[in-house]
Parts: C-alpha cells; structure tokens; sequence
C-alpha cells in the first residue's frame, strides 16, 4: 500500500469510497472518438481504482434535454421520448464495445433527475439565490418559439462573412450578441426574429464567490483550471439564466408553468440521479450503497467529475455554487482533458477523420485506440493528437511485437513438453521481485492520472522481459537433452513477467486482460495479486491475444467515415442548422468545426484576395493577451501592424528579420491592443502547433502571392 493509496483526508482509511463520472454525452447524435478520449480516460480510471480494491463507483447518463433535441425529433417526425431512447440504445451499445464499464448508465429525463433537480432550486431559490428579470430575446413568429444564439444566423457584424452564428464569428473569430447580426434569419423557419420579453430565473453565481474561492484553492482543481477560474473571477461572477420558455423539451420549473430548466441546469444534477437510480438498483441496494454517503454535506467519499475543456465553467462554477446552496457536498476535484484532434487537425468529416465509434469498431479492434490514448493521456488539459500511423505503429509494435510476443515465445514449450503445468519455483526470484517493485511506480502512475508514463514503464518493463527470454533461447535450450527443467523453469518465468504485464494493463485493456486470464486459467486478476508467483499451476493452450494493425483496415474506416457523411447529407434538413451539424450545445460558447475544404471559389473571389511577402521587422509579446504578437510587417515600402496569434508557437526574437505571407488587404479590425491592419497566414491546430508561411529565398517584401 502506497501514500496514494489511502484517503486523501484521512489516511488511516485504507479503502476510499469514490464516485467517479464522466460528462453526459447529448442524446442527439452518435458518440465518436474524440468523445472516447473522455470515457475512455475515466474508464481506465475507475477500473484502476477497482483493482486496487477501492469501493469505486462510475455512473454516466445520456444528456437528453434542450432545444437542439426537441428540433431534431421534429424534425425526424418523432417525439423527443423516442429520439433520447434510440440514441441511448446507441450509446450504451458503443460504451459496451469500449468496455466502457459504467456501474450505471441512465438519463437525465429520469424521475430520480426531475427530483433532484427541483430539490436543488427549490432550496437555492429558499436560499435567496435566485433571481427574477425580465429579458429580451429573439423570437421565431413563426415557429412561435424563442431562439437560443446558436439558432440565429445572418452576416457577422464585424467582417460582413454570411452565415454566422449569433454568437461568434467562425470567419473572423469576433464575438457578439445575436442582435448584433446583419439579415438575422431563425435557423428553424428562416423567418426574420422579432425581439419579444419575456420573465426569466437567473441563479445568482456571485452569492458563492467566496465560497468557490476556497474551494478552488482546496487543492482539487488542475493548475491550467485553477488559473482559468483566477480570470473568471477577475471578470465578476455574473448571474446565470437558467430558464427557458416553452416550446422547451425539459423539466417544467415548478413554481412556473410554461417556465423550463435550461438543459444546463439538469444536466450536471444527472450525475447525482444516475447515482440514485443505482442505490436504488438491486446491485445497490445488495452493496448497501447510501446515497447520503456519497452527496451529503459531511459526506467522507470522494466525488470526481472528468469532463472536457470546453465545459469548465459549468462544473467549476456553478455545478460546485448550487450544490452548496443546496446542502450538498462539493466535488473533491474536477480532472479536464483537452481534445481530439487526427493527424494534427480538427477532425474533419471530408477527409474522414471524423469517426464515429461504430464505425470504428466495424474496422479495428476497441482495445487498440484504448491503448493509445492511454499512451497519449497525461494529467493536463492539452490537446491529443491520434496521428494514425503513430497508432499503427505503437499498437504493433507495443502490444503485438512487445506483449503478446511473451507469452507466444513461453507457451509453446509448456503445453507441448509439460502437459500445461507450470514450474513450482521461478529460476529467477529476483527478477519477479525487480517487477513487483516496478509495479508501485505504475500503480502511483495510474492514481495521478498520469497514464502515457504507467504505459512507458509497463514497456520498458516489456522490454527486460523480451530480454530476458532472447537471453536464456529456450528455443535452444529445449533441443538440449536433460535440460527440461531448466527449460520449464525460463517459460514459466517468462509467463510469469506475462502476467504481471497484464495485470498492470488491465485498466487500460480489460478485453485482453480477460482473455489472458482465461489462457492462464486464473480468476479476475486483482492487484494485490501481483505480488505472488503463478506457479505449479496449469495453463490453457495459447491463442494469439492480438493481431497487428493492417494499414488496409485504417484506410476502409477513413473511406466509410467520408460514406458515413455522404448518405447523411441529404437526409439533414437545411433548417435544422445546428442540429444538422450533429452536435447537441445550444450556446455553451463552442465553435462547430467548420469543415475546411468543404467548399469551392471562384478565381474571381480568389483574385479578391492581395496576399503579399512580408518581412517580420519587429515581434514583441502583448500585455495581457498570452496568445498574440504583435508584429511590425514591412510590405516594401508601407509598414502594417498586425496582431497574431501565435506567441505559443514562436518566440518573438527568432521571428525578426524573417519573410512571411499576409493578407494585406483585410479589413483594418480594432481590437482592444490597437488597430490590426491585416493577417499573417499561418497552419496548424493552434497553441504551439502553429506554422506561419515562409516564402523561398529571393521573395521581396511586397511581392504580390499569387
Ligand atoms: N452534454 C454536455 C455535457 C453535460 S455534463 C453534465 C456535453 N456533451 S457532449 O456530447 O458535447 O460532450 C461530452 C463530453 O465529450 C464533453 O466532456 C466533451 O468535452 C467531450 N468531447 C466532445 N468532443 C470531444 C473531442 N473532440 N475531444 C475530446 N473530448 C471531446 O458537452
Ligand atoms: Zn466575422
């Protein structure tokens, strides 16, 4: 037993109790891969967790409420109850096929969710912490519907593109309010919105100032999170809508008819509904599972919600503000990942590289990409990159060539020589003993979360192991007469180093490790079953664990991933904007992933176009914008001053005196540094994958890129 292995507040306590849960994926569309870096994530987790012994609980939902969902039932002709069910059967299906083991999965269109939810605003509002104020919203008159932002569109009023959103501008990167817009149009009916009033509940966030403070500094959050809090509250704490006007598929505010919980409010108290569902289950109810235990206000268990980067706010601020004021605990630490991206970009419907999971699994096998990501996933919020001959190439050589491989090399003698009966004692106690040590370090690995380092150990570990068996050849030793003991004894110490490999990667590799064990023919393996030898023992006839990626199987799911895209295309009505677009937010503040090279100009808007070499004259940080430079460009002749983000990427003294490209003839923007009088081209995902152009030798500041 390790430090890390004992309760955090209390280390006498051996055994924590622990509620784990990852986001509640939104019930109008399939799960794909980059939502798997979460379940995965939390999954190897939690199976950690279990191995060690812990009373670990892991509950999911689907999110199944919200104007996104209403609008895609409608417009598939059915009702919303019936959309959330089918897409939950989808959802629990993929989640099964990832062994992504949740001990619940439920909705939050649940009665247990409607009582939790009404519980929670009916003690915040007796707590003084809601508020009423009339608001002005835009409203579809035809559809007789208020609209959310992201159901408007029109031209952006800073760069005039057409077709934005009303919250933010995917052309320009400006944000505004949807009243802002040029020619608004309702993204439902097309007609033109009016503004209309109407009473709105806001859940005063700012009454919990000090007490989110202190809960930010209690040590649970990430430092990336922790910061990003630091600039929330420097901003103030506003007040936050929670409600919504019918036509609204949700909950009804009790006190309000015609008055709707926003998605937002319910969607974070499903963690505590699934929870309660599974107390009241026959599985929890036989584990005398207390739901008070686990949410009361002097509850001993730890509670951790692993979720996306896009969604801090919600669970950093005002999930952790209303279970306060409603006499509940507060989460002990909230663990946020960054996204997905394939091959160093957005993932991109036209070259395929968005994979939906079922797709994914018609093509390869779950425990391949669990393997990577594992590799891949580290404490932090950064991004993940799947670069898909990476994966090819760590899964083959790693788990095939490295893992799998040891037991290929010592299975065979102990079936064909010795009747499936391993030794009764290891030549090498030592060498066990080396690896059980190792194991502590894993095992410290997987507690903070720190996987691609458990994974690099469990390798090298592999790698002694491989070692070991090249050095003893029993492929020798065994044409060697009155040698059969010795022979034996390198195989079983060869599955033995198997074995504890396995173990090791159970977490990330439950299907393998389950077959592996059914090789060995032993019971589920724990961890505390590691430190001791498998010994004088039979084993079952190996089959090959894994077979390596074929590249081939690579390219038929990219290719059904683009025919995925085609025969949905027609059948995605136009209105539908962004339900269409397949994702379930109605105005959390995230960016569709517009796709790239989706569509064609003409020369003529190309000619638009005044792409001319720059030369980087002068670069230099920005006062309170970590992201941009500001560059000093000299066109030949004329000087221009342009902010770029790209201070993650480059320091600004190796920029000077460099060419580059920029557009020079875009719209002088003002922005809160000073005027931006154009744009330097760059490529990449972003942060410190950012490649600005560099023209040839020869190129004079001024040329004209044609
Ligand atoms: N329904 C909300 C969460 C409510 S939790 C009370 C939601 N749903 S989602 O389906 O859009 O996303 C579910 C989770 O998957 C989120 O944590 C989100 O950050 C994560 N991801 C979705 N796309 C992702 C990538 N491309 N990459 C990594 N994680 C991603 O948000
Ligand atoms: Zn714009």
């Amino acid at each position: 037993m390790t430090a890390a292995d004992t309760h955090p507040a209390d280390p006498s306590r051996p055994r924590r109790d622990i509620l784990i849960t990852s986001a509640l994926p939104y019930a109008n569309g399939p799960i794909h891969i980059g939502h798997l870096v979460e379940y995965i994530q939390t999954d190897i987790w939690a199976r950690f967790q279990k191995l060690r012994g812990h009373n670990c609980w892991y509950v999911c939902a689907d999110d199944a409420h919200g104007t996104p969902i209403m609008l895609k039932a409608r417009a598939e002709g059915i009702t919303p109850e019936e959309l959330i069910q089918r897409v939950a059967t989808e959802h629990r299906a993929d989640f099964d096929a990832f062994r992504v083991g949740f001990d619940n999965y439920h909705s939050t269109h649940s009665e247990e969710n409607r009582d939790c939810a009404t519980l929670i605003y009916e003690r915040n509002r007796d707590g003084g912490h809601i508020a009423k104020r009339t608001i002005e919203q835009a409203y579809d008159p035809v559809e007789n519907m208020f609209l959310p932002d992201r159901f408007i569109k029109g031209e952006c009023p800073n760069c005039g593109a057409a077709d934005q959103y009303g919250d933010n501008c995917e052309v320009c990167g400006a944000s505004y309010s949807p009243a802002e817009l040029k020619n608004p149009r309702s993204a439902v009916s097309g007609a033109v919105p009016e503004q209309r009033q109407s009473d709105h509940y806001f859940f005063k966030l700012a009454d919990f100032e000090d007490m989110l403070k202190d809960w930010t500094r209690g040590g649970g959050l990430q430092a990336q999170v922790a910061n990003k809090l630091d600039e929330w509250f420097e901003a103030g704490l506003k007040e936050w809508d929670i409600s919504r006007d019918a036509p609204y598929f949700g909950f009804e505010i009790p006190d309000h008819p015609g008055k709707f919980f926003y998605v937002w409010l319910d969607a974070p108290i499903g963690y505590m509904a699934s929870f309660r569902n599974l107390c009241e289950s026959e599985r929890g109810r036989a584990a005398g599972l207390d739901f008070d235990a686990f949410w009361g206000a002097d509850s001993q268990a730890e509670l951790y919600h692993f979720i996306g980067k896009d969604i801090i706010y919600f669970h950093a601020l005002f999930w952790p503000a209303m279970l306060h004021g409603a006499g509940f605990r507060t989460p002990s630490a909230i663990f946020a990942h960054g996204f997905l991206t394939v091959d160093g970009q957005k993932m991109s419907k036209s070259r395929g590289t968005f994979i939906k999971a079922r797709t994914y699994l018609d093509h390869l096998n779950p425990e391949y990409l669990r393997y990577y990501f594992a590799a891949k996933l580290g404490p932090g919020v950064d991004d993940i990159d799947l670069s898909l001959e990476d994966f090819q190439a760590r899964v083959n050589a790693d788990l095939v060539g490295k893992v799998v491989n040891i037991a290929s090399r010592s299975a065979g003698f102990i079936s064909k020589r010795f009747d499936g009966r391993l030794a009764a004692a290891l030549p090498e106690p030592g060498l066990f003993d080396e690896f059980v040590v190792g194991g502590q370090s894993v095992a410290e690995a997987y507690e903070r979360r720190e996987f691609s380092r458990a994974v690099r150990e469990i390798m090298a570990l592999a790698d002694r192991a491989n070692r070991y068996i090249d050095e003893q050849a029993p492929w020798v030793v065994a044409k060697q007469a009155g040698q059969d003991d010795r022979l034996q004894g390198i195989c079983t110490q060869g599955l033995n180093l198997f074995r504890l490999l396995i173990g090791w990667l159970k977490p990330i590799l439950p299907g393998t490790a389950e077959a592996a064990e059914q090789f060995l023919r032993i019971d589920p393996l724990t961890w505390a079953d590691l430190d001791r030898p498998l010994l004088d023992h039979d084993i079952a006839k190996f089959k090959p664990l894994m077979t390596r990626i074929d590249p081939k199987q690579i390219e038929a799911m990219l290719e059904a991933s683009k025919e995925d895209l085609a025969a949905r295309q027609p059948a995605t009505p136009v209105s539908a904007g962004p339900v269409g677009a397949g994702k379930g937010g109605e105005g959390a503040g995230r960016h569709l992933a517009k796709d790239p090279i989706a569509e064609t100009i003409d020369f003529d808007t190309f000619a638009k176009l005044d792409l001319r070499i720059a030369r980087i004259a002068k670069a230099a940080p920005v006062e309170g914008a970590d992201k941009l430079l500001e560059l000093t460009l000299d066109l030949g002749g004329e000087t221009r001053n342009v902010f770029a983000g790209i201070s993650k990427a480059y320091d600004p003294a190796t920029l000077e005196g460099r060419l580059t490209v920029m557009v020079a003839n875009l719209a002088p923007r003002k922005m809160r540094f000073g005027l931006s009088e154009g744009m330097v081209l760059a490529a990449g995902p972003g942060g410190t994958d950012l490649f600005i152009l560099s023209p040839d030798t020869g190129a004079e500041p001024g040329m004209k890129v044609k």
